[in-house]
């Protein structure tokens, strides 16, 4: 049965549609034992309607529904699913089965303390681990039956509401501490050719691979055939665990979409920096340059999703936006800084979630809050622009910055104004284009000037500008600014309170 929410192209985007709605998830994950019990679920979601959001992303685990093999227990699931309509919450649940953070601590008793029907990945072969191995057929089967019961069970009691719209299938899934799974298991795969499958894959959109993997398998000639070290070279360990891995999560994502057809995701724990190597961060995860392998492997799963906590917030964005992977950010930091970040992915990346890790940590006047009451009131124009090159966005990494976007006609520069030891949340922006040389800005902490984009007009200027609020979805002026206010009818000022408004440029000789 279809789900009322899907994941459309749109133009040069993607949309999220719910109930034919254009939305952005304003959402924010709980802490990963939050949703264990009753008690915390209702205490921490009253607090979440306060933050604006309108979603939230919260584990739901194999261990707990099904503690006894085939004897399964949704009650919990059916609770949470009632407090979120109660909050007027979008849900997106993360399904912790198999694998969390690259160790099978979510796998209910049965199957933790019988390691031989679900027998562990092996760093260093002979020894075990706390990872059921992803070549552990049992293990595969069993989680996929758990969540097809699961996702069953959802759309029977939730279809007709729409309260659950997505699925997270694991949780940062790779081997960690070792580059492959030396297992009897992993080591006979690895030692056979690797898949057609993959390679008829590579060939077949060879001119469309991320740069980063079309190199990786350049470098050993582009091969359609051969083991995995001699198609991936020095990669093949990595390359092979992607595949695995990925093929894991397929089968049970396929298993839930069955069930019920709601968009799915993988999301990854991400590599911290140039020099880090695959068991540093765990190999064979969706981490980007792995996203033809992924595809590849898991045509079930819609998108990889980055877990982003590195101060490197753009460098992310723009690896998980290659090749048409729409950006869902299901973790971030959850500082300050998160609301400049909302702003920034929405605003240049057309991002259809943001959502820093930790939501129940923060208090109630934390600027996310506002930020998301905003972007909730401009809903319908912010998310009814995305494929359509009307928005773009800024965001301040360090502390002395400048940026330059093109946007209808105009180049929008915009100078950071403090460092940001000085800056409750740091520079940033969302400047939306809606015709007629007009434009809304929301943001903090920038100064933004104008050039034309036609080289025969060398000056641009404001014609008004006000700033004012959106009520009810429409926007209500409070006072024009001009003079020193508006550099005297030259930039837009974004102080550390968030700011919005609305102007005109003009563009003459
Ligand atoms: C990333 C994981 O995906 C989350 O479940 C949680 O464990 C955080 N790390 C903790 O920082």
């Amino acid at each position: 049965m279809n789900s009322r929410t899907s994941l459309q192209k749109h133009k040069n985007g993607h949309r999220l549609l719910i109930d034919g709605q254009p939305t952005i998830l304003l959402s924010g994950e709980l802490h990963n034992s939050s949703a264990a019990a009753m008690v915390d679920v209702r205490d921490k979601f009253a607090k979440l309607s306060d933050l604006n959001l309108n979603s939230v992303i919260l584990s739901i685990s194999w261990e707990l529904v099904e503690p006894v093999e085939g004897g399964f227990d949704f009650s919990l699931i059916d609770g949470i699913i009632e407090e979120a309509r109660l909050r007027r919450l979008r849900l997106v649940f993360l399904w912790f089965g198999t694998m969390k953070n690259a160790i099978s601590c979510y796998v209910p008793e049965w199957v933790k303390t019988d390691t031989t029907r679900f027998f562990r990945a092996e760093g260093t072969p002979g020894q075990g681990s706390w990872t059921v191995s992803p070549f552990c057929r049992e293990a595969m089967e069993c989680d996929a039956r758990a969540f097809a019961a699961v996702m069953r069970h959802i759309r029977e009691y939730d279809s007709e509401h729409g309260t659950v719209i997505m699925m997270q299938v694991e949780n940062e899934s790779g081997i960690l501490r070792a580059t492959r799974d030396f297992s009897p298991a992993g080591e006979a795969a690895f030692h056979s050719q690797a898949p057609t499958d993959l390679t008829d894959y590579l060939s077949t959109h060879s001119d469309d691979l991320i740069p980063e993997f079309a190199d990786i398998w350049k470098a050993m000639g582009s091969r359609t055939e051969g083991t995995w070290s001699e198609v991936f070279g020095r990669d093949a360990d990595e390359v092979f665990m992607g595949w695995y891995i990925a093929s894991f999560i397929e089968h049970v994502t396929a298993a839930g979409r069955a069930e019920y057809d709601i968009p799915m995701f993988a999301n990854a724990w991400l590599i911290a920096g140039p020099g880090y190597l695959p068991g540093q961060y765990p190999s064979g995860g969706p981490v980007s340059k792995l996203m033809d392998v992924w595809r590849a492997a898991a045509p079930s799963i819609d998108f990889i999703a980055p877990d982003i906590y590195s101060p490197e917030f753009r460098e992310h964005c723009a690896s998980y936006t290659q090749s048409g992977n729409p950006l869902f950010i299901p973790e971030a930091q959850n500082g300050p800084l998160a609301a400049a970040n909302a702003l920034y992915a929405i605003g240049r990346h057309d991002a259809i979630c943001f959502s820093p890790f930790a939501i129940d940590d923060i208090a109630t006047d934390h600027p996310l809050g506002e930020t998301y009451r905003m972007l909730t009131e401009m809903m319908p124009l912010v998310a009814g622009a995305y494929g359509e090159s009307q928005l773009t966005g800024f965001v301040q990494q360090s502390d002395e910055e400048r940026f330059s976007e093109g946007l209808a006609g105009y180049r929008f520069n915009a100078r950071t104004n403090k460092p940001l030891a000085e800056v409750t949340v740091p520079g940033s922006c969302l400047i939306l284009s809606i015709g007629n040389d007009e434009f809304f800005c929301i943001g903090y902490n920038l100064t933004i000037t104008f050039d034309s984009l036609d080289q025969s007009k060398n000056t641009a200027a404001i014609v008004w500008l006000d700033e004012g609020e959106f009520k009810d979805a429409n926007w209500h002026p409070i006072r024009r600014l001009n003079g020193d206010e508006t550099f005297h009818g030259t930039g837009v000022q974004l102080t550390d309170k968030l700011t919005v408004c609305k102007f005109k440029l003009h563009a003459h000789k």
